[in-house]
């Protein structure tokens, strides 16, 4: 009796915790995401751009490196502090994520500093590559020729940029219980977003670019998730499709060309926002989030970020 009091004291407890604060047990419903199974043979060979690019800086024990869940960060030579912030993020958890960020360069001085920063945490992937927002595709074949080669049998790779906020523990219970599944990818799947033909447009894309006028499916780069099985074949896709500058379409889209990959859609975990409003709307919803971005930089400086993230945990506990 006592046992059964006991439990049934905790379902209480844990049903009126999840009323009360309105944050649903995120585990419960990650078998019900919807999922897309991709059937790409839509994807062209051209335009190509075979640029060999180099590591200056790779991690000097990739062993070290290579473990189950690697998460690999797209980060800027100049953002040591949001590097900082993640390596803390993910170093408070006892929980078995290894970090590598990559990164394009600035100058000889920029490389300079980011040796020392190697020297201190060997989690850095620096490519002979200047650092702009139409070169990031470089990065993510730069990452995947990188794991290809040194870290075959990494179970998970989580992708994401330096200026996301993560949930670890969050995380870490979307990987478990997807841990049977295979050539999968998670996170926001767009569906069919229509090319920008708007030369004042950031997105813009001219029709040499890309020639079709829809992008098909594939996942919004900012933060996801892939299993590790998937590495083999998007190497190999590399040298076979069409290059673009987009680099969430490219890696989502056009390297899963024929391989048969599904996509999970975890848009319910992932928060963006655009203003404090779009925060308290986030907040209202009441999913919990695995990843979130705020922007603009100038909104959200480090500090109020750090604030935002911290009370959203809260009120989540
Ligand atoms: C994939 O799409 C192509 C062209 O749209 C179609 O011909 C083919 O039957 C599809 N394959 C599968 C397995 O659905
Ligand atoms: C890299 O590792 C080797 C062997 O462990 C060591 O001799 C060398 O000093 C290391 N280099 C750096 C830059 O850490
Ligand atoms: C990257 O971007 C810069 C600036 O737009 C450009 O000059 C450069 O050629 C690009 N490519 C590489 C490989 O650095
Ligand atoms: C994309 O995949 C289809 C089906 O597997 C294949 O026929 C086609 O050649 C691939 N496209 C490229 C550019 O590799």
């Amino acid at each position: 009796l006592l046992l059964f009091l006991s439990f049934f004291f905790l379902f209480i407890s844990t049903l009126s915790s999840s009323l009360y604060y309105n944050c649903p047990r995120v585990h419960s419903s990650f078998g019900l995401f919807p999922i897309v199974i991709l059937n790409h043979s839509d994807v062209s060979s051209d335009p190509k751009r075979d640029l060999e690019v180099s590591f200056l800086i790779s991690p000097n024990h990739s062993l070290a490196l290579c473990h189950s869940h690697l998460v690999v960060v797209h980060s800027h030579v100049k953002n040591v502090l949001e590097r900082r912030r993640l390596r803390r993020t993910f170093e408070s958890v006892s929980l078995s994520f290894r970090l590598l960020f990559v990164l394009g360069m600035e100058s000889v001085e920029s490389v300079e500093d980011l040796r020392e920063e190697r020297r201190m945490f060997d989690d850095l992937l620096v490519i002979d590559v200047i650092e702009d927002y139409h070169n990031i595709t470089y990065k993510a074949q730069s990452w995947i020729r990188y794991l290809d080669e040194e870290c075959r049998d990494v179970r998970w790779i989580v992708k994401m940029d330096d200026d996301v906020e993560v949930d670890p523990p969050l995380l870490s219970s979307l990987l478990r219980s997807h841990r049977h599944y295979s050539r999968v990818l998670m996170g926001r799947v767009y569906l069919n977003n229509r090319v920008m033909r708007n030369r004042h447009s950031k997105w813009y894309l001219s029709p040499s670019e890309f020639s079709s006028s829809s992008l098909g499916e594939y996942l919004q780069g900012m933060s996801y998730v892939m299993s590790g099985d998937l590495l083999p074949s998007l190497r190999e896709n590399i040298d076979r499709v069409q290059y673009l500058w987009m680099d969430d379409w490219y890696v989502t889209h056009a390297l899963l060309n024929g391989t048969s990959a599904s996509l999970v859609d975890i848009s319910l975990h992932i928060g963006s926002a655009n203003s404090r409003e779009e925060v308290e709307g986030l907040r209202r919803r009441g999913h919990s989030l695995i990843f979130m971005h705020l922007r603009p930089k100038e909104d959200f400086p480090l500090s109020e970020r750090n604030r935002i993230w911290n009370e959203m945990k809260k009120s989540c506990d």
